[in-house]
């Protein structure tokens, strides 16, 4: 598998060609080739692609791109050589079928594999692999060891909460989760206790609230789970081992409906010239195997039947996930969003 940013580069027997061009060259390979524009970094879908390639014989070429998928695929229109999306968050996902840039497909394999709570009911996504989105909470300071989202909003907490923007993906889906279960008087009154409750405005990623929460900044923060094993395992920046070990994983909800969860995910583009090629990627990436190799590479949880996630991830604790369809979190997204800004969240709190 070769990778470049910005553009697609075709992989000859071993040799990269840096193409210069938006277009696919011919295949290389006598199986054929996929497409693969991705929001994933190259390195953690690698493992995956190379096993596939492996096992078929089909070369996979990726277009890793910070942003602006949707738009590209768009305007590549029917010349587009993108076969297979590949993100992350529900957001993301729904805003590719929304795009016009994807196409259903049914398929017994796939959706054996991927319960239904995870996929597009008419097949324009599909979920991969489940995020948590937990609270991290001080070892040193918080002495319970479970909570729920609802709780965020109690007094108790004042002054001791930090997260990122109210407006970010991943807020906004677990806001939308509570619009979906209490509806949205309720999601604005718990909304305004949380931001209450913040120790400081909204700022930096889920990583910084783990930070804060070493720093004694904050008790507790808002974060996904997979963070937690990119910390701990961080050799780059080994400080970040510091930050995961002065905090514990409380996974809320988990005496009732379950946390909160987000998806890594894939959906087949509109055009897909190498299409059948595609659905074997897609086959493969929803089996088992390809789920497991995925989850443990980005320390995310596999989600089909039989399937298992890494040591490092059941190490962070129990996870029993929201049943919640992903569909319904994508329906109150707007709700969520309107809501974080008619709060005023990411102003912080007012005293
Ligand atoms: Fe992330």
């Amino acid at each position: 598998m070769f990778v470049s940013k910005g553009r697609l580069s075709a992989g000859i027997a071993g040799a990269a060609i840096a193409a210069g061009v938006a277009f696919a060259p011919a295949a290389a390979s006598a199986e054929g080739t996929v497409n693969i524009y991705s929001y994933r970094q190259p390195d953690l879908i690698k493992p995956l692609l190379d096993a596939f390639t492996a096992e078929t014989g089909i070369e996979t070429q990726v277009l890793f791109l910070d942003s602006g998928i949707d738009e590209r695929i768009a305007a590549e229109g029917s010349n587009s050589p993108a076969d297979l999306i590949f993100t992350v968050d529900i957001g993301r996902l729904q805003g590719a079928k929304d795009a016009g840039v994807t196409q259903p497909l049914e398929n017994a394999a796939i959706n054996d594999n991927i319960p239904s709570q995870y996929r597009d009911s008419e097949g324009h996504w599909f979920g991969l692999t489940t995020r948590g989105r937990v609270v991290y909470a001080s070892k040193d300071r918080v002495e319970q060891d479970t909570i729920t989202y609802e709780e965020l909003a109690d007094p108790k907490w004042k002054g001791r909460i930090c997260t990122r923007s109210g407006q970010h993906v991943y807020n906004i889906a677990l806001f939308a989760s509570m619009v979906a279960h209490h509806g949205a008087d309720y999601a604005e009154t718990w909304l305004t206790g949380l931001k209450e409750n913040l120790a400081r405005k909204p700022d930096g990623n889920d990583r910084a609230q783990a930070k804060a929460i070493h720093a004694g900044e904050c008790d507790i923060g808002l974060g996904n789970t997979y963070y937690v094993g990119l910390m701990q395992n961080n050799e780059k920046e080994p400080e970040q081992k510091e930050w995961a070990a002065s905090m514990k994983v409380l996974f809320p909800n988990s005496g009732d409906r379950g946390t909160h969860v987000n998806v890594s995910g894939m959906a087949l583009a509109k055009h897909a010239p190498n299409k059948e090629n595609a659905i074997k990627l897609m086959e493969f990436l929803a089996s088992a195997e390809g789920q497991e190799i995925y989850a443990e590479r980005v320390y995310e949880y596999p989600i089909g039947p039989g399937t298992e996630p890494s040591d490092t991830v059941k190490a962070f604790g129990e996870f029993k996930p929201d049943t919640l369809p992903l569909e319904d979190i994508a329906a109150n997204r707007k709700t969520a969003s309107e809501l974080v800004d008619k709060v005023g969240f990411d102003a912080g709190p007012s005293s």
